[in-house]
């Protein structure tokens, strides 16, 4: 123990004298160091819904949630690791645990202000989730941080720096499926559409106004074919993904596509990769075993056709769930959420890949320049 001890304070005594560093408290890191901060749903959330005041339908901090890698619930929702987990890693980058998470404070990193169930307008889901605008607002607190514990020169060479990693815009559109209650009753589906696009990229501009320059996009995967919305699909249409959803999926992913070129001309030095998720995901729901997978249509957890309830882990309104043997085998975990198997493979795309399936850059060259 003491001659790691010995060796660690040797190699950070290294880092902080012998290459130019940034240094966050008793945290050194070398000039190069490139931190990741995001912002969305549950796609990237790595806990911080264990942290507020919501529902369980919300969560996913019980079991069998988490479990493959971490060997407790961390409040992602998939067997183990995320997409930003793996993100993190690629970039040589600690694990980057929920913003709320308490003691965290390894900002030099980035940090991670996802919620399971937000969206980009702040009525869906309002009360039970952390919006995107209010995950601004953590965000700007935290900036507010930076400056004053690193000093302006030093906050503004990590923010302009960083990386902005964005999944945000599924729930706002999962929030209409049979409801009479949302906004898409007073609007028409582009209007909505713009709404929610509007709402992001004005976060976009916000955070461009504090320094930030590399942003990713996720673009929304094909819901409509999830277990969790093809178990909606009306009795007599078995099979089927649910239309109204898949239309509003495309409509959000081209305007998302449309949009960012405007921002990158309109905003200087400004550099974007949107990642194909609905590509990504079609190919391996339709075609399981072309990537690994025996099972693209079924959830791994649930229950009900496609075991498309979520009642995963039994501590949901359902109580009752089924859990495969081999998680290994499906691209969908639970009901609406791949495994973490299919968010490696596509972690790996994003950060390497062609521009068809994230561009105009990769992860990599945005980390890298
Ligand atoms: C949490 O939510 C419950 C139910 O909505 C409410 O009764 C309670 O006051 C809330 N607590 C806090 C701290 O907001
Ligand atoms: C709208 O919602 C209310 C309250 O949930 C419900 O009672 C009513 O039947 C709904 N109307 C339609 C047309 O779906
Ligand atoms: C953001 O969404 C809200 C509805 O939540 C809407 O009233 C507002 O106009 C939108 N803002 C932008 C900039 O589009
Ligand atoms: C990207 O292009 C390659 C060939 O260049 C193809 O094999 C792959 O399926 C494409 N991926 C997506 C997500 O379109």
């Amino acid at each position: 123990m003491m001659s790691l001890r010995f060796h660690f304070y040797i190699l950070v005594l290294y880092i902080c004298i012998i290459i130019p560093t940034q240094c966050l408290g008793n945290i050194c890191l070398p000039k190069e160091h490139i931190a990741l901060f995001i912002f969305g749903d549950s796609i990237v959330d790595a806990g911080n819904n264990n942290y507020i005041n919501t529902t369980t339908d919300l969560q996913a901090n019980f079991w069998p949630y988490g479990e493959t890698v971490f060997k407790y619930s961390t409040g992602r929702v998939s067997d183990g690791r995320i997409i930003p987990d793996f993100i993190a890693e690629y970039a040589k980058l600690q694990l980057i645990p929920p913003y709320l998470h308490p003691g965290y404070e390894r900002y030099i990193d980035g940090a991670n202000f996802a919620s399971i169930g937000a969206g980009a307008l702040d009525e869906t889901r309002q009360g039970l989730v952390i919006s995107l605008n209010a995950q601004l607002n953590y965000f700007n607190n935290l900036e507010t941080l930076l400056r004053q514990e690193l000093g302006e020169k030093k906050a503004k060479v990590l923010l302009d720096r960083a990386v902005y990693f964005f999944s945000i815009g599924s729930n706002d559109f999962f929030v209409t499926i049979n409801s009479n209650t949302s906004l898409l009753q007073s609007y028409s589906k582009e209007e909505y559409v713009n709404l929610v696009i509007g709402n992001l990229t004005n976060v976009i501009k916000e955070i461009y106004k504090k320094g930030g320059r590399k942003f990713v996009f996720l673009g929304l995967g094909p819901w409509g074919c999830s277990p969790l919305f093809k178990a909606l699909v009306k009795p007599g249409n078995t099979g089927a993904c649910l239309e109204e959803l898949t239309t509003l999926v495309k409509l959000h992913n081209k305007a998302l596509s449309e949009v960012l070129p405007k921002l990158e001309s309109e905003l200087k030095g400004l550099k974007y990769s949107t990642a194909d998720f609905y590509t990504f995901l079609s190919e391996r729901i339709n075609n399981p075993s072309k990537y690994g997978f025996t099972e693209g249509k079924i959830a791994c957890c649930g229950t009900g056709p496609y075991r498309g309830t979520p009642s995963c882990g039994g501590k949901r309104s359902v109580k009752e769930y089924e859990l495969c043997e081999n998680v290994n085998d499906y691209v969908y975990f639970d009901s609406g959420h791949p495994s973490e198997k299919a968010y490696q493979q596509f972690a790996e795309l994003i950060w390497s890949g062609t521009p068809n399936v994230s561009g105009p850059y990769n992860l990599k060259t945005l980390f890298e320049h």
